[in-house]
C-alpha cells in the first residue's frame, strides 16, 4: 500500500484503541473470550501496532510483539477487521511490524498460526525446523490480569 491508501500503519502506543482491539480480538479463534482487562494488560506489556483509517482514524487492525528488545520476540494477536479482510491490510500491518523490529537485530521472532502461514512466509517466517528442540509449558490460560480477581473466563495467546 502507498500514500494513496485509505489505511495507515502506526507504531504509536497512544493511538491504540483498547475497546476496539478487544472487539477485534473477539473475532479470533484463540482469544474470542479474552476479558478486556486481560487484553489491556497484554497491550501494556507489549509493543502494540495498529492500522487506522486515514479519514476517521478508526483502528481497523492490531498486532503486538512481546520482546526483550535484543534477542527474542513473539508476534501475537494479529487481527484485521472482518469486513476489511483480503484488501492488503494484514500485509500493511505485518510489513510495519517487521520494519519496526528489524533494527533490533533479534535472533528470532516466533509466532503460532493455524492457517495464515502464507501471510507470514511473505515476510520471512519459515516453519520451525528441528522441532524436537522446541518445548512449551502450558499454563492455566490468561483469565485475569495480575492483581485482578480471578472470576472471568479467558483464553491464552
Ligand atoms: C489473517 C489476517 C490477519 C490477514 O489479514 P488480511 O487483511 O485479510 O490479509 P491481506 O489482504 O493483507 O493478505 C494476506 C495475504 O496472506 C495470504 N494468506 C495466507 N493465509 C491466509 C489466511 N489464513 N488468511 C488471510 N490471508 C492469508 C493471502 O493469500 C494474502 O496473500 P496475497 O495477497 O499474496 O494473495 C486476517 O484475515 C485476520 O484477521 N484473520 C483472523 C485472525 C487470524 O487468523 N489471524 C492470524 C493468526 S496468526
Amino acid at each position: 500500500m502507498n500514500d494513496d491508501s485509505p489505511f495507515e500503519f502506526s507504531t504509536d502506543p497512544t493511538r491504540i484503541d483498547g475497546a476496539r482491539v478487544h472487539e477485534l480480538i473477539a473475532h479470533t479463534y484463540w482469544a474470542k473470550d479474552r476479558p478486556r482487562g486481560v487484553m489491556d494488560a497484554a497491550i501494556a506489556g507489549s509493543r502494540p501496532y495498529g492500522v487506522y483509517r486515514r479519514d476517521t482514524g478508526e483502528q481497523v487492525a492490531f498486532a503486538r510483539v512481546v520482546t526483550d528488545g535484543v534477542t527474542f520476540a513473539w508476534l501475537a494477536d494479529v487481527v484485521v477487521d472482518p469486513g476489511l479482510r483480503g484488501q492488503g491490510v494484514g500485509k500493511l500491518l505485518i510489513a510495519g511490524v517487521v520494519a519496526d523490529i528489524e533494527p533490533l537485530g533479534l535472533r528470532r521472532t516466533l509466532l503460532a498460526t493455524a492457517d495464515a502461514h502464507g501471510l507470514y512466509e511473505q515476510f520471512g517466517w519459515v516453519p520451525v525446523t528441528e522441532r524436537y528442540k522446541w518445548m512449551e509449558r502450558p499454563g492455566r490460560g490468561a483469565s485475569t490480569p495480575v492483581g485482578a480477581p480471578a472470576s472471568a473466563p479467558g483464553g491464552a495467546t
